[in-house]
């Protein structure tokens, strides 16, 4: 095995604490104890709502509990149907399930997103909503989804937990549909200290409705309106979450740029390496930087044993998992994110990469294909 001569981590989480400004933000929390809702979980909503355009924001548990949360807020639950992509992570197919309703996929375009021709194909009478996903940091093609969805009369429930700060024609994600979905989780451009997630609507109904759930259903102390859930965000997560929000601006440059290196670096290797499209009027934010790779394995195989770590988001189609087995989808139902599941590999694309690494990691690959 060659000696790696260089390490280019897939991620670096320990960086975004170095200064210890977040730890002593938090030591300030334990004067107070107010662990939960506390005024920062407020201020973060606050912040949260004016990066995304919209007059709400609610702090939650995580971006599963957004998207289960949005459904039950538009009583969707047994015997509606839920439009999706059959290539996001389990979680979107798993707030369907968990809300009662049943996860009809639809097949995606070359760049990852819900096809909207094939949602519109998907529709039916217990048809209730559409998630689209704004998979590895891409907007979906909202305005087509939207029309979809006017014409009938389905909510649009944006899974932007990979897309903080993405944009389609200037407009952030998370205020493009019924509700946003965020998620919090480390791995993500603005992420927490653990589990976390956030809610973005345009509508005060949902704000209410969804404020109700996620505290038990409690009006106030005493009074129950609705049974509902625990699903609050940590204040010490909101203190970190609102930290890091001073730097996302940053973060998402710094990915922007280091997408824009590796599209000029690899450009040229197709169709043995095909770079992420791009479509002019989305501000796509890189959550992951997704190539599509012939002798993917092996290539894999090549950057780990030189020091590159890469990840595959997600090699396994949700309709393919176990857990979908009763939904009775066979092999060719979805063939682009079938072939798709089969060559995508996400390469390192954060922000505390140096231009050292990011030419590193595209002649490693380039010796690939020449070797
Ligand atoms: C596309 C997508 N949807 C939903 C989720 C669920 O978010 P969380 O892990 O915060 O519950 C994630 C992240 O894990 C995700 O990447």
């Amino acid at each position: 095995m060659s000696r790696a001569v260089r390490q280019v981590k897939y991620m670096d989480l320990p960086r975004q604490f170095a200064s210890g400004e977040i730890q002593r933000k938090i030591a300030e929390e334990f004067a107070r104890c107010q662990f939960v809702l506390g005024p920062p979980v407020e201020e973060f909503e606050r912040r949260f709502a004016r990066l995304c355009g919209t007059p709400h924001a609610l702090g939650l548990n995580s971006g599963t509990d957004a998207i289960f949360l949005s459904l039950k807020a538009l009583d969707v639950g047994p015997g509606n149907e839920v439009i999706t992509a059959p290539n996001s992570f389990i979680a979107t197919a798993g707030a369907i399930v968990a809300a009662g309703a049943t996860p009809v996929f639809a097949d995606v375009t070359a760049d990852y997103m819900l096809d909207p021709a094939l949602a519109a194909a998907a529709v039916t009478p217990r048809s209730r909503a559409i998630i689209p996903v704004h998979l590895t940091g891409n907007p979906a093609d909202m305005d087509a989804i939207g029309a979809i969805a006017n014409r009938h009369g389905l909510a649009v429930i944006e899974d932007a937990a990979q897309a903080v700060g993405a944009e389609l024609n200037g407009r952030p994600v998370g205020s493009l549909g019924t509700t946003g979905c965020f998620s919090l989780f480390p791995l993500k451009n603005l992420g927490v200290a653990g589990d976390g997630g956030m809610l973005t609507t345009g509508s005060a109904e949902i704000d209410r409705a969804v404020r109700l759930l996620r505290h038990h259903g409690l009006r106030n102390r005493d009074e129950c309106e609705v049974f509902g859930y625990n699903s609050r965000l940590d204040t010490i997560q909101a203190i970190v979450g609102d930290a890091l929000l001073d730097s996302i601006a940053a973060v998402t440059q710094m990915r922007i740029e280091h997408a824009a290196f590796y599209d000029q670096a690899l450009r040229d290797l197709a169709p043995d390496v095909v770079v992420p499209p791009r479509r002019p009027a989305a501000r796509q934010v890189y959550h992951t930087y997704v190539v599509q790779a012939a002798r993917r394995e092996r290539l894999i195989a090549h950057l780990a044993e030189r020091g590159v770590e890469t990840k595959i988001h997600y090699p396994i189609p949700i309709h393919f998992q176990p857990a979908a087995a009763h939904l009775g989808y066979k092999p060719g139902a979805f063939p682009v994110a079938e072939s798709q599941a089969e060559r995508i590999i996400s390469l390192p694309v954060h922000e505390y990469l140096t231009r050292d690494d990011l030419a590193y990691v595209a002649e490693t690959i380039r010796a690939f294909y020449r070797g």
